[in-house]
């Protein structure tokens, strides 16, 4: 079947662009998006791990160790975050935009014992998901991490 593509040769008005602020948005620091954008990477890169560890979808080797090792660069060892906590941008400063507990910068640095955690079990599962079995008996530990520094997370 011949297709005929139709080329559309229209003068494209020069419309003036008006930025849209997002107001809602407006008052969100981006060290506060940038963190939160952090933590959806971890949650992308668990969740593909997850669906393979229960079988929800097919085990693939290569992905998996991918997977593993894109979240140890994201949350283990690969980028600064200093900058992304920084004092002031708890729930008691910023209400809504945010779920950090000011208890993360209260308790100071008590924090550092769960991401020490979180280090060691995605570490342990960086070396075993190159199989299947290797990758179902550490996943559970990492989960374990996330959820034991999520106490600093407020549930609303
Ligand atoms: C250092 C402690 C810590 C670790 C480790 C941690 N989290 Fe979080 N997480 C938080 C805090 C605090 C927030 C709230 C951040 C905010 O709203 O500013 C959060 C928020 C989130 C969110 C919501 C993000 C959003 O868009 O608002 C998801 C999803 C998440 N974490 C997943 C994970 C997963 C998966 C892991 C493990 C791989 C993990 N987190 C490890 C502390 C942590």
């Amino acid at each position: 079947m011949k297709k005929i593509v139709g080329i559309i040769c229209g003068a494209i008005a020069a419309a003036v662009a008006f930025s849209v602020v997002a107001l809602a948005d407006s008052h969100v620091p981006s060290s506060v998006k940038a963190r939160q954008a952090v933590m959806q990477l971890n949650n992308y890169y668990l969740s593909i791990l997850g669906n393979m560890a229960s079988g929800k979808t097919k085990y693939d080797a290569k992905l998996a160790v991918a997977s593993a090792k894109s979240l140890s660069l994201v949350e283990a060892e690969g980028i600064d975050q200093s900058t992304m906590w920084a004092p002031g941008t708890s729930t008691a400063e910023l209400g809504d935009a945010t779920r950090a507990k000011p208890e993360i910068w209260s308790t100071w640095p008590a924090i550092m014992e769960p991401i020490k955690g979180i280090k060691v079990s995605i570490d342990a599962m960086v070396n075993a998901s190159g199989t299947l079995e290797g990758l179902q008996s550490t996943i559970g530990d990492v989960g374990k991490s996330c959820a034991a520094c999520h106490k600093y997370r407020s549930g609303k």
